[in-house]
């Protein structure tokens, strides 16, 4: 049941490498969603994104825009509900950065809370490439260009959302009333932990779960999962606070009820590492194989997938035309009409 025909939902990932569990339940079971509730829906490459700390690795962003795109289709992305597009292909958006470019100060950007991380785990330092900095302002021009005002995103996100509102209000003071407020949306998971128990499950930290791992990779990476260090006997009593295994099953497992059964039983002592382990791989399975099926079928057809950004990015163009004509009204580089 579409419930809106005014809100327009985007989102979008850097093509940077393959998408894993993080994802799944931190943005793309919400989009996924939100593709059944809304008229116009968005979906991004965000290669140019991408590309502003992997300028020297130009294979890499090209190889993952197609992987990216595979993950969310293979999860359900829809195209004939979701307009899937590539950022590079619309020039609109790189023209409205170095607009915004203008009402955002450096100084506000280097404390911009996801960029300072980003450039921590990055080890930048003073030597961040400009592009990397500033792009909050790209991000906002990627939601606007298409009037969007929807945005599911993982909580990592939520610094770059609201730097793209302070935008839309210097935005309209200046030049009039043009662009809306945007909200973010943020998943009821919006942060993994790694299978290593680190608080986020990343690429670069090697804790992840891919969503085409193959069974015996989710069942290695699940029994390496970190549990609680002090059950050492499966009759110790256990800790499931901070324990990855029932961190999962939590949200994974559709029997709650069982779950905490289990939960008591892991903290009386009783029930050992490997028999709750064996049951997230199967609960994990459970997710992951119809998603592995669909992919490696998606894969077979790569003519399928170019079709669907062709369309998808042609359509867009024509969205970008006309937001791109309002703006230089506003700013008056309207010059020959
Ligand atoms: N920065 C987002 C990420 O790292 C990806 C992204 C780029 C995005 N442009 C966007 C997300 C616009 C939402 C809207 O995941």
């Amino acid at each position: 049941m579409k419930t809106s025909n005014e809100n327009i939902v985007l989102t979008g990932d850097r093509p940077t490498g393959k998408l894993h569990l993080g994802h799944f339940v931190g943005s793309i079971q919400n989009r996924i969603a939100l593709q059944n509730q809304y008229d116009q829906c968005f979906y991004m490459v965000a290669d140019i994104q991408a590309l502003t700390d992997n300028a020297d690795n130009p294979e890499k962003v090209r190889n993952n825009a197609f992987e990216v795109v595979l993950d969310n289709l293979a999860v359900g992305l829809d195209p004939e509900k979701t307009t899937c597009f590539i950022q590079s292909q619309i020039s609109e958006i790189a023209e409205l950065t170095v607009l915004f470019l203008n009402l955002v100060t450096l100084a506000r950007l280097r404390r911009n809370p996801t960029v300072k991380d980003e450039m921590k785990q990055k080890g930048f330092g003073e030597n961040v490439p400009a592009g990397f900095l500033v792009y909050p302002v790209s991000q906002a021009a990627d939601i606007l260009f298409c009037n969007s005002n929807i945005i599911p995103v993982g909580e990592d996100q939520l610094p770059v959302i609201e730097q793209a509102n302070e935008i839309v209000v210097k935005f309209n003071s200046i030049y009039g009333e043009t662009f809306r407020k945007i909200q973010p949306m943020i998943s009821a998971t919006p942060r993994l932990i790694g299978i290593d128990g680190n608080a986020k499950m990343g690429k670069s930290l090697g804790n992840a779960i891919y969503l085409d791992d193959p069974k015996e990779d989710v069942e290695k990476k699940v029994m390496m999962m970190y549990t609680d260090p002090k059950h050492i006997h499966k009759s110790d009593p256990g800790n499931v606070k901070g324990n990855v295994v029932f961190t999962y099953l939590d949200i994974f497992d559709p029997n709650k009820d069982e779950v905490k059964t289990l939960k008591k039983q892991y903290e009386a002592g009783g029930l050992g590492d490997v028999e709750i382990k064996k049951r997230l791989v199967g609960v994990l399975e459970e997710v992951i194989s119809p998603i592995r099926d669909r992919r490696r079928e998606l894969a077979k057809k790569p003519k399928l997938i170019e079709e669907i950004l062709f369309e998808g990015t042609k359509k867009t163009r024509q969205v970008a035309k006309e937001t791109m004509g309002k703006v230089r009204r506003q700013i008056k580089i309207d010059y020959f009409g």
